[in-house]
């Protein structure tokens, strides 16, 4: 067995390249990349944004141009390594652009900090005394809260609960507000505040003091989001809809629509993959303006499970001749703080969205989640997904085989109507070598 590395994060780059190559041969050109993939001049911000950085990893900045939100147009900036998410989002955007767009709401916009603590009490106590505890926690993060309070945020809300099935534990669940953030340092911070206070308040307290004292057990927001929900609607006559219907009349295409997305209701696996498109879009925006794509996934696929059952994000109806698809989805993004700010990158995004604020990016996103599910379920019912996804992928198979650009101008052409694979890829580039 290798020995266990210590002190690695202390050691210089160039050291740990070192200590990695003396684990495994390391070949020239993965040691090349390392050097290759470094910013020529403005490392030291990459290098300030994790631990252990030994070079970056690069992944396509795109626009999908035509996006019609709420009558604003926006070029929507995307990073995304899946090659035809980019090409269907501009398509699709395109399409809604000239068919009324894509008409969005934000719902809500709160968002949940949670703090476990250990105690004998009873629960009804505790809420007797909700409206005098408020208040002390208000005056206990007075400080901390002032200028998020100048922006139209704070603390909203406190309800005490009984975390099931555990003896003994109960949950502040502590309502936020937190502007144009995404708000985790500040609900964290605020929460790691809050503890030791009401803890102190409890334990001091005739009434609700026990013969254990209460203690904090864990404090941290929740990526549960359920309150910072956004809505996207797109609507048009069933006969708009021909441009996508391929060889089906419009009114078959858009029962076949419904159909599939009646299926992405009650099928979860079904759901996931549906759902899985949208993210497509969403992940795209999300990572392109630098926000925490695990956060947006954990809380918005745990929403779709929200009625007990794991199911699609969206909802169809089909009535009067007139086609209506809705995308409701928790959003828990921000446009300052973070890396939003600190990501060169991210404040290009920023800057190509017109620096938006966390609302219209929410908007933004489920536009882009939007466009991408209704033109994979559009493919899916009609052509099927292959052909144009394939087509696309084409050029990243001729450069896994290290085509040149005779080779990949010949591929085009002889894919051009054709299926392809990696190995008919493969098979047609042996035989143009030979
Ligand atoms: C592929 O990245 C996304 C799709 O699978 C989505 C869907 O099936 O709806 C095409």
């Amino acid at each position: 067995m290798q020995s266990l590395i210590k002190g690695f994060s202390k050691l210089s780059r160039e050291e740990k390249i070192k200590v990695l190559a003396e684990q495994q041969q390391l070949a020239p050109e993965i040691a090349a990349s390392f050097e290759a993939f470094l910013h020529p001049e403005q490392q030291h911000l990459f290098n300030d944004i994790s631990e252990n950085i030994i070079s970056n990893f690069y992944l396509p900045f795109s626009l999908a141009p035509n996006f019609l939100i709420n009558e604003t147009l926006y070029m929507v900036p995307m990073v995304i390594e899946e090659s035809s998410v980019v090409a269907a989002a501009s398509k699709a955007a395109g399409f809604w652009a000239k068919n009324g767009g894509f008409q969005t709401r934000v719902i809500s916009t709160t968002k949940n900090g949670q703090l476990f603590f250990n105690w004998q009490g009873n629960i009804n106590a505790l809420n007797e005394r909700k409206k005098e505890i408020e208040d002390l926690i208000l005056t206990a993060t007075a400080t901390i809260t002032s200028k998020m309070r100048q922006r139209g945020g704070g603390i909203t809300g406190i309800e005490f609960e009984k975390v099931p099935n555990i003896v003994d534990i109960y949950q502040a669940l502590i309502k936020f507000q937190t502007a144009d953030s995404m708000g985790a340092n500040f609900i964290n911070t605020c929460l790691e505040t809050i503890g030791p206070e009401l803890m102190a308040y409890i334990n001091q307290h005739p009434q609700l003091k026990q013969e254990h004292e209460a203690s904090v057990i864990m404090a941290i927001l929740s990526n549960y989001t359920p309150e910072c929900l956004v809505e996207c609607k797109i609507s048009c006559s069933i006969e708009q809809l021909r441009p996508y219907a391929g060889s089906y009349t419009p009114k078959e295409f858009a029962k076949r629509f419904k159909t599939a997305v009646d299926i992405a209701m009650n099928d979860p696996y079904r759901a996931v993959t549906h759902n899985k498109g949208i993210f497509n879009g969403i992940d795209a925006v999300v990572l392109a303006t630098g926000n925490d794509f695990r956060a947006i996934e954990a809380g918005a696929q745990a929403y779709a499970s929200r009625n007990g059952r794991y199911a699609s994000l969206t909802n169809i109806e089909l009535r009067d001749e007139q086609f209506k698809y809705t995308l409701t989805v928790p959003l828990a993004l921000g446009t300052v703080g973070g890396l939003t700010n600190n990501h060169p990158m991210a404040k290009a995004a920023m800057h190509i969205l017109q620096q938006p604020s966390a609302e219209q990016l929410m908007q933004v996103a489920a536009a882009a989640g939007m466009a991408n599910n209704f033109a994979a379920v559009a493919s899916l019912v009609t052509t099927g997904i292959q052909k144009g996804h394939m087509k696309l992928h084409l050029s990243n198979i001729l450069n896994a085989f290290g085509a040149d650009e005779a080779e990949k101008a010949a591929a085009t052409k002889h894919f051009k109507d054709s299926v392809v694979s990696y190995t008919m890829v493969a098979n047609f580039l042996n035989t143009i070598r030979r």
